[in-house]
């Protein structure tokens, strides 16, 4: 970590008149969630298109039925940590205006923050991949075809190929020119287009990674660590 990271980040945040947050999957590893590109990352042991691509939905919804049951199942034990309740108050303070993120499990809003756009979407709900009508978890977890039409259900997240929910993207877009201040947390910044947001900002960037991945040299302040404990420091120093 850089010398003196935090007087600088907490500087930032005090002068900044509008700020976005922008998350990955280093942001819910500390709640106990896998992350996709780490050693332990989902995409280390299963070929992403072979389970989160549309063409998986439709040629093996075996595979791609046992892979979302599995995270739908991992994650109703897990909650959200410390991190994502520090980015909740830091919103409610009037501190974040805006939090933006490409984890679909629902932690930020779990942890009270208002104002969350879900550019990958949600595993929290489903629909019918035709019809798009709602279904229930139960019903998708027991493969129940879709009761409009019968056809497949899914959960509501953005599969490899898809369009990103243009309401979110939207948003997060328009705040992000504006912003004084993007911070952006635990993400390789490999997937496109979510990785080419940080360089949509005139202002300042904040890289908090756990490792090291390409294109952090382009932020003004990279921090190497974990999220929750970076994010623990600022706010400690925030408030004293
Ligand atoms: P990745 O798994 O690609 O990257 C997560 C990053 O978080 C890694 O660089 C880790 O070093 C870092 N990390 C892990 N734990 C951390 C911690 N406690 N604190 C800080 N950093 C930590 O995940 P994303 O970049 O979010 O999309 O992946 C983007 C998209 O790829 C996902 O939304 C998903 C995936 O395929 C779809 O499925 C469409």
């Amino acid at each position: 970590m850089n010398v003196n990271w935090e007087t600088e980040f907490v500087k930032l945040l005090k002068g900044s008149s509008h700020t976005v947050i922008l998350t990955g999957a280093g942001m819910s590893t500390e709640s106990g969630v896998p992350d996709f590109r780490s050693k332990a990352g989902w995409w280390k042991n299963i070929d992403p298109l072979t389970v989160a691509t549309v063409e998986a939905l439709e040629d093996n919804y075996e595979l791609f039925h046992e892979f979302y049951s599995t995270r739908i199942s991992g994650l109703s034990q897990l909650k959200p940590n410390k991190g994502h309740f520090i980015i909740a108050d830091w919103q409610k303070e009037g501190l974040v205006q805006l939090v933006a993120t490409q984890n679909v499990d629902n932690f930020h809003q779990t942890a009270g923050a208002e104002h969350v756009q879900t550019l990958h979407g949600s595993i929290k709900s489903y629909r019918c991949n035709d019809c798009r009508a709602e279904v229930s978890e139960t019903a998708f977890l027991k493969k129940v075809p879709c009761p409009t039409c019968g056809g497949r259900t899914r959960p509501n997240v953005v599969l490899f190929g898809e369009m990103l929910p243009q309401e979110s993207w939207q948003t997060t877009l328009a705040n992000i020119e504006i912003a004084d201040l993007v911070i952006v947390i635990g993400t390789s910044l490999e997937v496109y287009p979510v990785n080419q947001l940080p360089a949509m900002t005139n202002g300042k960037t904040v890289f908090i990674n756990l490792d090291e991945v390409r294109g952090a040299n382009a932020f003004d302040l990279t921090i190497k660590g974990k999220a929750g404990e970076v994010l623990e420091r600022v706010d400690e120093l925030l408030r004293k």
